[in-house]
């Protein structure tokens, strides 16, 4: 946490703390894909991401990532095959967490997505400090 908050605490451009996040926690844990969609009217799009081409495009309510940003809470899914709606990108993601941004409007800015080739890979513990730091996204970019 302290050396990605060195990283982008001085830089004001969203591409740029959302690409350099993303690279962070992908090369640090060696994820399948770490990204972001951000919302676009009634829709998710990509944002920067690190791993294989995913889904561009992604409706409010669909799959993880839209149910995420709908009920705006985490979602960890043990294992993608056992989730309802699950948007297969790639048939090599076994599970994967993926968190709301909230800005303070209360408005979801976008959600931050990460997919592991491996089952049952993340847990309480993943999602306490990438919520602290969606949480920080969200006020950063309020
Ligand atoms: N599996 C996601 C779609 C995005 S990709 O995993 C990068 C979902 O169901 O929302």
């Amino acid at each position: 946490m302290p050396q990605l908050m060195a990283m982008v605490s001085s830089e004001t451009n969203q591409t740029a703390v959302l690409s350099t996040v993303a690279a962070a926690l992908h090369e640090a844990f060696s994820f399948f894909w770490t990204g972001f969609y951000v919302v676009e009217q009634n829709e998710l799009v990509v944002g920067p991401f690190q791993g294989p081409v995913a889904c561009l495009r992604i409706a409010k309510g669909r799959g993880v990532c839209g149910n995420a940003w709908q009920h705006e809470k985490t979602i960890i899914v043990p294992d993608v095959d056992h989730y309802p709606g699950h948007i297969a990108c790639s048939a090599l993601s076994r599970s994967e967490i993926v968190v709301p941004i909230v800005l303070k409007s209360g408005h979801v800015m976008g959600v931050l997505d990460i997919d592991s080739s491996e089952l049952n890979t993340f847990d309480e513990e993943d999602q306490f400090y990438l919520e602290k730091i969606c949480s920080y996204l969200g006020e950063r970019f309020s």
